[in-house]
């Protein structure tokens, strides 16, 4: 049977409050969501990204907890014809979103919706691409949301998972836990008053499984030729399969 709790970052909490719990701190965070991201990375998520939609060609997308829109901004870019649903549980978070597009004007092939990825509002065999940027850790239930994708791929479609990963390089994943657990929490009370937020982002990577055992779980839902590259020696993988 499964357990009634489940994590959130370090902390053990019962698995009907963590949609809402991740929802606040993505509520606290949106404002300066974007600001934050090039400040934690120095940028390199810009460069995570653009790898990551090298994957994407041109045809319907989904893009799951797309957040701000930054991924789907990028695939707009790209394939100016493609069209692209960006999916989001945060209002706040879609909001910013939908603001940038009309700043950026890219908006005409663009809709945004508020919805749970682990139950998504679209049809089966939907999408030729479904992608996912930092987003599938703050799951409650992982497996359930690779299900939904799996479910809303058309077959032949590809799944394209970005998410922080594990650090393949002893005294790399030390340095890089002191730069976590020390600095991040530090510069989210400075840059807006929300230490916590950021400490659980910090653990939520932590708890996110390595890119190995992530890559059967893929295979699990059903994906075939799932492979994975890692980018900044692990600090972030970037996950593929087909259906
Ligand atoms: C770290 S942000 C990533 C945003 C964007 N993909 C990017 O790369 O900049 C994580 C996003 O996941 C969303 N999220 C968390 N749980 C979700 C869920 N169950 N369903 C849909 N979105 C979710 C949050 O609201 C947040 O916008």
């Amino acid at each position: 049977m499964e357990s009634s709790k489940t994590h959130f970052g370090f902390k053990q909490v019962d698995r009907d409050a963590k949609v809402g719990l991740v929802k606040e701190i993505f509520s606290n965070v949106a404002p300066k969501y974007d600001l934050m991201n090039d400040l934690m990375s120095a940028g390199i998520h810009r460069i995570w990204k653009k790898k990551m939609v090298e994957e994407v060609g041109c045809g319907r997308v989904i893009d799951v907890a797309g957040g701000t829109g930054d991924i789907a901004f990028r695939i707009a870019r790209k394939f100016p014809e493609a069209r692209i649903d960006v999916v989001d549980i945060n209002p706040e978070m879609l909001a910013v979103g939908k603001a940038r597009a009309v700043d950026q004007n890219i908006f005409s092939n663009l809709t945004f919706t508020c919805a749970d990825g682990e139950q998504l509002p679209f049809p089966d065999k939907t999408f030729d691409f479904f992608t996912i940027a930092f987003g599938i850790r703050n799951f409650t239930n992982i497996g359930q949301a690779l299900l939904e994708a799996h479910r809303v791929l058309k077959p032949g479609g590809k799944f394209i998972c970005l998410e922080f990963s594990k650090v393949n390089d002893l005294l790399l994943q030390k340095i890089y836990d002191i730069y976590s657990f020390k600095l991040i929490p530090k510069i989210g009370a400075v840059v807006l008053n929300d230490r916590e937020s950021y400490q659980y982002l910090v653990e939520s990577i932590r708890k996110f499984p390595p890119q190995d055992e992530f890559k059967k779980m893929i295979e699990k839902a059903g994906f075939k030729n799932a492979s994975y590259q890692n980018l900044t020696f692990g600090t972030a993988a970037i996950h593929v399969g087909t259906k």
